[in-house]
C-alpha cells in the first residue's frame, strides 16, 4: 500500500500493467454498438460565430485551464486505439485551426499510431497557413464547412469572409489533401436556394457535397428548430437541377447518398439527417471535449470526466477503462436533446 503512494513506483506498475493492452477488445455499448470512431475537440475557441452555432461573439474564452494537455490526448487516443480498436479520429472545436498546438499534436497521434485514420472538421479559415503542415504532421482528410458561396450571406451565417475560406479550400488542394467533403447545413429562408450552386461548386473540385439537417443543440436550439429544413426537402430542391440516383452507403456512414448529374456536371450529394431520419442505429461514435468531456452520444447532455484519469502527472489506465466502460454501456440507443452548446463538444 505504501509502495503505490510513492509516484516513482506507481510508474513501474503502470509499466508493467501495459502488457495487458495487446488483448485488445471490442468497445460495444449496452445497443451491440461497435465504437470505433472518436471525435477528439482541442479546443472550444473559434474564429466564427455560425448562427446555428454559437452566435454569441463573447463565449471564447481566453484560455482552457482544464483542458488536457496534448500528451494527455495522445495517452487516451493510444489507449482506445491499442485496447479498444479504435480506427479513426477526427479533430474538431470550436475551431480545431485556431489551436496553436495543433500540427505538433497531430505529428504525435500520427507517430503513435501509424495506421490510425486521421481526419479533422473545419471552417478551413486558417488553412492557407497551416494546410502544408498538416498534411505533413500526417493527417488525412478534412471535412470544410461551407455554407453559402455569397459573401454577404457567408457573413451572416459565420461573421466572416468567404474569400478566407475559399483560400483555405484551395490551400488544402495544394497541400496534396484528397478533396475535403463539403458540409452545409441547410437553412430555411436563409441559404436554401443556393443547394444546386454549392453541389456544383464542389463537384468541380471533386468534393462530395453534404447537407446537414440544423439540430436543435445548446443556446441556439430554437433558432434550429425555425430554420430547420428537413433534408426530404432539400433532396426535391436538388431534383429540381439534377437527376438523383440513390448509392450505396458504406458501413457506418452517417450519411444517404446519391449520385447527382445533368448536363453539365456530375457527383456524390451526402444527405446527413439527424433529425428526420437519426442514423443512431448504425452510430459507432464517441466524443472527448477540450476539457476531457467524454460524450458516448451528441444528443445527450450526460457526459463523463476522463480528466481524472490522470494523477500526478500518471495515466490510471484502469480508471479510465472503467469510465469509458460506464459511459459507453449507457450509450443512448437514441439522441434526444443536447444542453450543452456545439461549439464545445465539436460537430
Ligand atoms: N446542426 C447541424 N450541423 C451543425 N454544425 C454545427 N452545429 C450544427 C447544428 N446545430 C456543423 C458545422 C460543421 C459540422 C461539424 O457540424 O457546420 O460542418
Ligand atoms: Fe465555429 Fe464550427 Fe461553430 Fe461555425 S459551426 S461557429 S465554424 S465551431
Amino acid at each position: 500500500m505504501v509502495v503505490k503512494s510513492i509516484p516513482f513506483m506507481t510508474a513501474q506498475r503502470k509499466r508493467a500493467d501495459r502488457p495487458a493492452h495487446r488483448v485488445r477488445r471490442d468497445l460495444v455499448d449496452g445497443c451491440g454498438r461497435r465504437i470505433d470512431h472518436l471525435r477528439l475537440s482541442v479546443t472550444s475557441r473559434c474564429d466564427l460565430r455560425c448562427v446555428y452555432c454559437r452566435p454569441d461573439l463573447h463565449v471564447n474564452p481566453p484560455n482552457e485551464p482544464a483542458a488536457l494537455t496534448d500528451d494527455q490526448r495522445v495517452e487516451l487516443v493510444r489507449f482506445l486505439h491499442e485496447r479498444f480498436g479504435l480506427a479513426q479520429v477526427r479533430i474538431t472545436g470550436g475551431e480545431p485551426l485556431v489551436y496553436d498546438n495543433l500540427v505538433p499534436l497531430i505529428a504525435s497521434i500520427r507517430e503513435a499510431m501509424p495506421d490510425l485514420k486521421i481526419a479533422m472538421t473545419t471552417n478551413a479559415r486558417l488553412l492557407p497557413l497551416r494546410a502544408k503542415a498538416l498534411r505533413r504532421a500526417g493527417l488525412e482528410r478534412l471535412n470544410i464547412s461551407l455554407d453559402s458561396l455569397r459573401p454577404d450571406r457567408y457573413r451572416e451565417i459565420t461573421g466572416s469572409h468567404l474569400a478566407e475560406v475559399l483560400a483555405g479550400f484551395e490551400a488544402a488542394r495544394d497541400a496534396g489533401f484528397p478533396a475535403p467533403k463539403v458540409n452545409v447545413v441547410a437553412l430555411r429562408g436563409i441559404n436554401d436556394d443556393e443547394f444546386a450552386e454549392l453541389a456544383e461548386w464542389g463537384f468541380a473540385r471533386g468534393s462530395e457535397v453534404r447537407f446537414l439537417e440544423a439540430m436543435p443543440i445548446g443556446p441556439v436550439a430554437d433558432f434550429n428548430r425555425k430554420a430547420y429544413m428537413p433534408n426530404s426537402a432539400v433532396r426535391s430542391r436538388l431534383g429540381e437541377h439534377f437527376a438523383l440516383e440513390p448509392l450505396t452507403d458504406p458501413a457506418g456512414s452517417t450519411a444517404r447518398h446519391w449520385f447527382a448529374s445533368n448536363d453539365t456536371c456530375r457527383g456524390v450529394i451526402g444527405l446527413i439527417s439527424p433529425v428526420s431520419e437519426p442514423f443512431c442505429g448504425g452510430c459507432r461514435r464517441i466524443r472527448v471535449t477540450a476539457t476531457g468531456g467524454l460524450y458516448p452520444c451528441l444528443l445527450d447532455s450526460r457526459s463523463s470526466d476522463l480528466s481524472v484519469s490522470w494523477r500526478n502527472g500518471l495515466f490510471d489506465e484502469e480508471l479510465a477503462e472503467r469510465i469509458i466502460l460506464q459511459a459507453v454501456g449507457g450509450k443512448a440507443p437514441q439522441g434526444t436533446i443536447q444542453s450543452t452548446p456545439m461549439i464545445n463538444i465539436g460537430g
